[in-house]
């Protein structure tokens, strides 16, 4: 996810800019630039890191001009440089262009115009279009058509902004990514979400996907990619630019939870794949990467180790030998390591002092180190021998969501590949990524469901609340409940269901609600625990698909689709998190920022 904006207009076009960039960071803060013209060619200035560093940098001066267009990034091919950042130009820099989205096909494109003797200075996908577009000027085409024909070769998605040196235009397309158009007295903006520019006006246009637009200073053409005219109709938008970051969302929380489609569509994208259904193939790791590996250990913190402890019994339970360590509990409790150890890290911000301490003390001791990230470039994806990206997009409120259905697919995946290397017992799992693939649409059946929200409020005032589960339940309850006390301040617990018995029964009363997940896997246990429970008056809410046993048996019912036992933890997870979420708004908490809670931990 990166962040575009556009302006053209009648007074100089730098200030807007970076306001648009400020407004869109959270879409991204790897790297930001800007790029301006005003007729003595095209004026560039971007770097890595975030707006605020490139705008103390920033010389207006060299930068006047009314058009010009503007990047926040959220990296996916290449780190974040300053060569990697937006926006990016042709070799004679005639031509600059933003991009957001993923190009599919730019190796192709890219070698195509290699061979024609084009030079590239970044690693980016977006670079291809840039040269596209200065290929088609060389051919004698206009700057419209030039623009058109580049788009026209483009696979994936994108929302795209470009300019050519000396013309007071703006050329867009959108493909699969966000883009709009804000109108005002003095011009028109270009951004990926109304927030960039809801300072200046609050008139919009909305485009769809396969719209090109031409803007000048005196108006907008709406048209086909062929050159068509379409219409499309502004509108006004009734959102506070404070809250507009948040979208339709109250919190970005929630947003994020509602992301979560999306987010895993990302993860699993092109990772899926092969003529045999459910061949999983992961960048970096060809058939045998894994060969000499005789034992794994997972280290992370949080909702981190949640995720890694879920890979962990997903390995476990295919017979490979794995253990999931709390980072900061590595240093004096490790099994022994040596160079046939893999350790996994898993860290959302690849920045936690705990992860990176067990990181450093595992090479130390001569372990092969991955992480599992959704940071391109953080201190662990850079400390590691290899790096898997969870591609979850920013995760802004500080209790992680998205980023843990993210890690967890994401460990599903690499398991398969580490089964395949070191002959695991299970041999097919296509059921499961036949489930996997379809995993976007299952979430968002589930985020349509207003149960979670009625039960929130039905059980607030509760004097405790417990989250059991059994096998792959087991990291859900526990991460149930580090969400429920995160957010809500209230006491919550989450336990292996049969542990119960062995001491938190003594706490069951009927002010203890008890969320029982059913993931398909030894159910049976778990009812008996949770019966265990209801007997002793707690209210019991079963987790589970319509049809189950247990919802008959329970006090209430969060209903999840009927899947794969080794996702259906993860459907269960989604309605907690509503269920926390929902909990917390009822007690009027500051659900982005929870109280002495910051979002990455760089201190042991
Ligand atoms: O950035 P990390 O994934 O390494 O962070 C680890 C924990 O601090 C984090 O998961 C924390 O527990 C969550 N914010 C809780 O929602």
């Amino acid at each position: 996810m990166c962040g575009i904006i556009g302006r053209v207009g009648t007074d100089e076009a730098i200030d807007t800019l970076l306001t648009g960039l400020e407004n869109l960071e959270y879409r991204g803060y790897d790297s930001a630039g800007v790029a301006v013209q005003n007729g003595s060619g095209i004026k560039i200035q971007k770097q890595s890191g975030k707006v605020a560093e490139l705008k103390q940098a920033i010389d207006s001066d060299l930068l006047s001009g009314e058009v010009g267009i503007g990047h926040t990034r959220w990296s996916t091919h290449g780190p974040p440089t300053d060569e990697n950042a937006h926006p990016h130009t042709d070799s004679t820099r005639d031509v600059a262009v933003v991009h957001n989205g993923i190009i599919e096909n730019y190796a192709t494109l890219k070698s195509s115009l290699q061979e024609l003797g084009h030079e590239f200075e970044s690693d980016t996908d977006t670079e291809v279009i840039p040269h596209l577009i200065q290929y088609y000027l060389d051919e004698g085409a206009s700057a419209e058509t030039a623009f058109r024909r580049a788009i026209d070769d483009l696979e994936g998605s994108y929302a795209v902004a470009a300019m050519v040196a000396n013309e007071h235009v703006l050329y867009a397309a959108r493909q699969g990514s966000p883009l709009v158009v804000g109108l005002d007295d003095d011009g028109f903006f270009l951004a990926s979400d109304v927030p960039a520019f809801l300072e200046y006006t609050d008139d919009v246009v909305y485009l769809e996907d396969g719209d090109v637009v031409v803007v000048r200073p005196d108006g907008v053409e709406f048209t086909t990619l062929e050159g068509h005219a379409i219409d499309r109709q502004p509108e006004t938008v009734a959102w506070d630019p404070e809250q507009a970051g948040k979208g339709e969302y109250d919190h970005f929380m929630l947003k994020e939870i509602h992301e979560q489609p999306t987010s895993l569509a990302q993860a699993i994208e092109g990772r899926i794949q092969g003529d045999e259904p459910g061949e999983v193939a992961l960048e970096s790791f060809p058939p045998g990467a894994f060969d000499g590996i005789e034992r794994i250990q997972f280290v992370a913190c949080g909702t981190s180790y949640h995720a890694a402890l879920y890979g962990s019994i997903a390995m476990n339970q295919c017979g490979i030998q794995t253990s999931a360590h709390l980072a900061n509990e590595y240093g004096v409790s490790a099994p022994p390591v040596d160079e046939n150890t893999l350790v996994i890290a898993v860290t959302q911000s690849g920045e936690t002092a705990d992860t990176l301490n067990a990181m450093r003390r595992a090479e130390a001791d001569g372990a092969r180190l991955l992480t599992v990230t959704n940071v391109v470039g953080s201190t662990a994806a850079r400390l590691a021998d290899d790096v898997l990206l969870i591609r979850a997009g920013p995760e802004i409120g500080v209790a992680a969501t998205k980023t843990f259905s993210s890690q967890a697919v994401m460990l599903l995946l690499l398991a398969q590949c580490i089964i395949d290397d070191l002959d695991g017992t299970c041999e097919d799992r296509r059921a499961l990524y036949n489930d996997l693939s379809g995993l976007p649409d299952t979430f968002s059946s589930i985020l349509e469901d207003g149960t979670a929200k009625a039960l929130a409020e039905q059980y607030l005032g509760a004097e405790s609340y417990f989250f059991i589960g059994r096998g792959l339940g087991f990291p859900v309850a526990l991460e149930g409940a580090l969400k429920f006390k995160e957010i809500t301040y209230e006491h919550a617990e989450g336990f292996a269901s049969g542990e119960l018995k062995h001491g938190p029964l003594a706490l069951v009363t009927p002010e203890t609600p008890v969320f029982a997940i059913f993931t398909g896997d030894e159910d049976e246990k778990v009812l008996n625990n949770a019966e265990e429970a209801q007997t002793r008056g707690a209210p019991l809410v079963a987790v589970c698909p319509a049809g189950h046993r247990a919802v008959d048996i329970a006090d209430a019912h969060l209903d999840i689709p009927a899947v794969d036992p080794d996702l259906a933890g993860l459907l269960a997870n989604v309605q907690l998190q509503l269920l926390s979420y929902h909990a917390a708004d009822a007690l009027g908490r500051p659900i982005d920022k929870p109280r002495n809670l910051a979002k990455s931990v760089t201190v042991e």
